[in-house]
C-alpha cells in the first residue's frame, strides 16, 4: 500500500506500459481529473445493481479495443464496487493482466481495496463469483475524499468501526468520535490503522478459512439485507453496503450477547452508536424470513447451519459460531423493535 497522490503520479509516470483507467460517471467527473493524466478510460455504470458479469463482459469488450495485453495495467479508480469488480474483470482478461486499485470512497479505502478479494454479484447473491488474488498495488489518496458524498463517508465509518470491534477498542473509540460529530475530515492515521487492522487478519488467513471471517462481523446479516434489498427496490434505491452492515452489527451484537457473552453495557454502547441506521431508515426492514434464503447461501457456511463471527467484547471476536435459527428471528426482530 502506498499512500498519496504524488506516489500514484510518480507510479503512472514511470511505468513504460499500457494504461487504462476504470471509472464511472462520478469517478470520472471527481477523481480523474485529480490523476492529472490523460490515460484512456473504460466507464461503467455506477452503482451495486452494476457489479455483475454483464459489467465485466463490457469491460473485456473495450480492453479488447483497446488492444490491452497481459502487461497492460488496469487502473481501478473508484469505490468498492469498481474495485471489486475491476480486479475481478483484470484478473480473468487473458488469464491476467495487472491490476492498480485507486480506492476513491472511505469504505474502499479501507476496506474493499485491502486484502485482495474481488467479486461481483451473482444471481442476486453478493460477491458470490470471484477470486482471492492481491492487486500489483493500492494507492490510498486522502484528496479523494474531498468530494464524496457524506451518505457514502459513513458507509466508510462503518466498516472502520468494525475494525475496532473485533480487534481494538482504543480504535473503536476513536473512530466513534470522527463518526458522531459528522466530520469529513477522517485522519490519515486513523485510515492507516485500520488499514492495518484488516491486514492483520487477511495475511494470517488470505483465503478465508479461519480468523478473516472475524472481518465478516456484522455481514452474515448484512449481505443478506443488502441482497434482499436489492432484489425488491428500484436501481440505486438499495441499502447500501455500509448502511445494511451497520443493521448486521446491530442484529450480530444481539446474538453475540446472547450466544458469546457479549455484555449488556457492551451490547448498548453499539446500539447507541448506530441506532440512527434504524431509527432513520426510509426503507422496509426484512424479517428473518425474507432473508433466511441469503443467509443460508453464506459463503463461511460449510455444511447445515449459518456460521457467524461473534463478539465477546467491544475488541474481541472469534470466527465459526453455528447459530440456531430462533436466535437469528429473534436478531431480526429487535431491529424492528429498535425502528
Ligand atoms: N473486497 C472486499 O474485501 C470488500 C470489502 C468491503 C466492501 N466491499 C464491496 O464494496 C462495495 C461498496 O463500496 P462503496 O461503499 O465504495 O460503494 P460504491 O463503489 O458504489 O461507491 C459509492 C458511490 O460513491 C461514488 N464515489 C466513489 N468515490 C467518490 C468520490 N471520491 N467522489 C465522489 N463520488 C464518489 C461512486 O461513484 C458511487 O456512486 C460493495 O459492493 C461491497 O461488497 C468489498
Ligand atoms: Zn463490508
Amino acid at each position: 500500500v502506498q499512500y498519496g497522490l504524488e506516489a500514484l503520479h510518480t507510479y503512472l509516470n514511470t511505468t513504460n506500459n499500457q494504461i487504462i483507467a476504470l471509472v464511472d460517471k462520478h469517478t470520472l467527473q471527481d477523481c480523474y481529473p485529480k490523476i492529472q493524466t490523460d490515460i484512456p478510460f473504460i466507464q461503467v455504470p455506477y452503482g451495486e445493481g452494476y457489479k455483475n458479469l454483464n459489467s465485466c463482459e463490457y469491460i473485456w469488450k473495450h480492453l479488447t479495443e483497446l488492444k490491452a495485453t497481459r502487461k497492460s495495467i488496469l487502473l481501478c479508480v473508484g469505490g468498492g464496487v469498481l474495485c471489486d469488480m475491476g480486479s475481478l474483470a483484470g484478473v480473468l482478461y487473458q488469464r491476467g493482466m495487472r491490476v492498480v486499485l485507486c480506492p476513491t470512497s472511505l469504505l474502499a479505502m479501507v476496506d474493499a481495496a485491502i486484502g485482495g478479494k474481488n467479486g461481483v454479484n451473482f444471481l442476486g447473491f453478493k460477491n458470490y463469483v470471484g477470486t482471492f488474488h492481491q492487486a500489483e498495488e493500492t494507492f490510498i489518496c486522502t484528496d479523494f475524499l474531498e468530494t464524496l458524498p457524506n451518505k457514502e463517508l459513513v458507509n466508510g465509518y462503518v466498516e472502520m468501526l468494525k475494525h475496532g470491534l473485533i480487534a481494538d477498542k482504543s480504535h473503536y473509540d476513536a473512530v466513534k468520535m470522527f463518526f458522531l460529530s459528522n466530520s469529513k475530515h477522517v485522519t490519515e492515521e486513523l485510515i492507516k490503522h485500520s488499514i492495518a487492522l484488516k491486514l492483520q487478519h487477511t495475511q494470517q488467513d488470505f483465503k478465508d478459512k479461519g480468523i478473516r471471517q472475524r472481518l465478516n462481523f456484522g455481514h452474515t446479516i448484512g449481505h443478506a439485507i443488502e441482497s434482499w434489498s436489492l432484489s425488491i427496490q428500484e436501481e440505486n434505491k438499495e441499502l447500501s453496503h455500509g448502511y445494511s452492515v451497520a443493521l448486521g452489527i446491530i442484529a450480530e451484537s444481539f446474538i453475540s450477547k446472547r450466544l458469546t457473552g457479549l455484555s449488556e453495557n457492551d451490547f448498548n454502547e453499539i446500539t447507541v452508536v448506530l441506532q440512527g441506521f434504524v431509527k432513520g431508515l426510509d426503507h422496509p426492514l426484512p424479517r428473518y424470513r425474507d432473508i433466511q434464503g441469503y443467509l443460508i447461501a453464506d459463503k463461511k457456511n460449510v455444511g447445515e447451519g449459518v456460521r457467524f463471527a461473534l463478539l465477546h467484547n467491544i475488541g474481541e471476536c472469534t470466527e465459526n459460531h453455528l447459530v440456531n435459527e430462533d436466535v437469528i428471528a429473534d436478531a431480526m426482530d429487535y431491529l424492528h423493535y429498535l425502528k
